[in-house]
């Protein structure tokens, strides 16, 4: 099964890729993650992203296209996707329709996470990433059991995003009501497109996704 998890920064897309990935074995595909990757590596496209995303805007879409063509050419990806923070833009989408039909692949869910926009601003100032597996936290929401230990790996180092404060998030939150919104619509008119509460409790969310991928 492939399918997108489209919602506003700090919806919870990443957390709940992540248990999906876990439990289905479908690969999550977070061009966050892939940036992020590719800043700290330093290579080109890192050196040419870094500033757009410190800044809360997007980066081009000629960009973010290649890399998820890549990675989904990739044979992990035959399993399934999950896509997290891709398509953000209509060029995108219409690409994806492309890279999908050239695949012989299908879209079969975009699951719309629907969150309050003062709780996404709480949710992002609090939020910080075990800096060796990735897992995400929550300074209120989602502690470690233990604290300063990631519950996965058991390392002590976690990290925090630069664009992760209140300023950056209304530049996040002007770019997705001007380019991501639209895609809402957009995946409507195919009947592809479900909604979940994203303000619920992460189990609950995590059992409505379930429930509509069930139905897929
Ligand atoms: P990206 O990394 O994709 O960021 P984002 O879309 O802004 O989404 P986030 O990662 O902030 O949030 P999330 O929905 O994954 O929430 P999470 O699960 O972590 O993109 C970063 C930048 O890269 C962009 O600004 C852009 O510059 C660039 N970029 C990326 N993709 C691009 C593209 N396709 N085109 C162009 N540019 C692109 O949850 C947030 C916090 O809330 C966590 O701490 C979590 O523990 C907590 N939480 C989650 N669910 C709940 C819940 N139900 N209740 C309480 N707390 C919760």
């Amino acid at each position: 099964m492939n399918i997108i998890l489209l919602g506003p920064p700090g919806a919870g897309k990443g957390t709940q890729a992540q248990r999906l990935q876990a439990d289905l074995g479908m690969v999550q595909l977070s061009t966050g993650d892939m940036l992020r990757a590719a800043v700290a590596s330093g290579s080109e496209l890192g050196k040419q992203a870094k500033g757009l995303m410190d800044a809360g805007q997007l980066v081009p879409d000629a960009l973010i296209v290649g890399l998820i063509k890549d990675r989904i050419a990739q044979p992990d990806c035959a399993k399934g996707f999950i896509l997290d923070g891709f398509p953000r833009t209509e060029a995108q989408a219409v690409a994806l329709d492309k890279m999908l039909a050239e695949g012989g692949l299908k879209l079969d869910r975009v699951v719309e996470m629907e969150v309050d926009e003062k709780a996404l601003t709480e949710r992002v100032v609090g939020r910080f990433t075990c800096a060796k597996c990735g897992t995400g936290y929550h300074d209120s929401f989602k502690r470690p059991k233990v604290d300063g230990v990631c519950d996965v790996c058991g390392s002590k180092d976690f990290t925090r995003r630069k664009d992760d404060n209140a300023e950056t998030m209304k530049t996040r939150m002007t770019a997705y009501r001007a380019q991501t919104e639209p895609l809402l619509p957009y995946y409507r008119a195919r009947g592809v497109l479900k909604t979940v509460d994203g303000m619920a409790a992460m189990d609950e969310v995590y059992r409505q996704i379930r429930a509509v991928l069930a139905g897929a």
